[in-house]
């Protein structure tokens, strides 16, 4: 079956009026670097609102400077937004918008996936996508964001192999041969607008309600490396700030900002 390649025009119609006037430019390139750099080159008055998609990327980034394999066939995106608040106020904006692609591909009709603090979707223990956001600060108190949204969707290409860790794909996990990619993109766009419209002061009630639905690592067994060193202990959610609350020996709480989590087997 020919692929269906993915069309800015069937994305905006597919995004509901009450969010679609945020969006600004929606486009998609057929080959680029990195989706995230396309916008980051731009002058930031011109990014907000604006959505750059790619059928391939020739150095998609990854959190902590991994590379992220990027063959045809999946879901490369990044969204320019302009925040009024500083870049210390928005630590959960990676963590929102992963909720926002969990319910997007339920919409699809996906179940049992969820996130992997701070923001790998997974299903089935298997990686499904990504976030990576960039932030930079534009002299005053606010900040620009570019969010990079990576979901691996049918590509099982060569590239794909070079993974360091188990994944898996949504037409996988759907089991079926064609997922329309247009429609996963119109439904995250609408999801994560929804958020952005609210305002980044939402972003903890939304949190409160959302991240235990969707936390995969909630009374779990974990360990986390951080730096030179490693801890073990029970995750407990997340702090309003998006840290990750650990119960460690001695029963006390400690809250991570960045580092490694793996759940450790019983
Ligand atoms: C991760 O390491 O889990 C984050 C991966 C983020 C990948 C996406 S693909 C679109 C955007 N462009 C990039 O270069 N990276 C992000």
């Amino acid at each position: 079956m020919a692929e269906v390649q993915l069309d800015p025009l069937v994305i905006g119609d597919s995004i509901s009026q009450d969010v679609r006037p945020l969006l600004r430019r929606v486009e998609v390139l057929d080959q680029t670097d990195s989706t995230n750099d396309v916008l980051l080159r731009l002058a930031s008055a011109e990014r907000h609102g604006r959505v750059v998609l790619a059928e391939r990327q020739t150095a998609g980034k990854g959190r902590r400077g991994r590379q992220w394999q990027s063959p045809g066939g999946n879901i490369y995106m990044s969204m320019g937004w302009r925040f009024d608040e500083p870049a210390t106020s928005l630590g959960t904006l990676g963590l929102v918008t992963a909720v926002s692609v969990c319910r997007a591909i339920a919409r699809a009709g996906l179940d049992g996936h969820g996130i992997k603090w701070p923001n790998d979707i997974q299903v089935s223990g298997k990686k499904l996508g990504g976030i990576l956001v960039e932030l930079s600060s534009r002299g005053g108190p606010g900040c620009d964001a570019v969010i990079g949204i990576g979901i691996n969707v049918g590509a099982d290409d060569p590239g794909a192999s070079q993974i360091d860790q188990p994944w898996t794909t949504l037409s996988q996990s759907l089991g079926r041969k064609a997922v329309d990619r247009n429609q996963i993109v119109g439904m995250i766009l609408e999801e994560l607008l929804g958020c952005l419209h609210d305002g980044a002061g939402a972003f903890e009630g939304f949190l409160a309600v959302e991240w235990p639905i969707w936390d995969l690592l909630g009374q779990r067994e974990v360990r986390i490396e951080c730096g030179e060193s490693i801890l073990d202990g029970t995750a407990q959610g997340i702090s309003p700030g998006g840290a990750l609350r650990v119960l460690l020996g001695g029963g006390r709480t400690a809250e991570f900002h960045s580092g490694e989590v793996s759940v450790r087997s019983a």
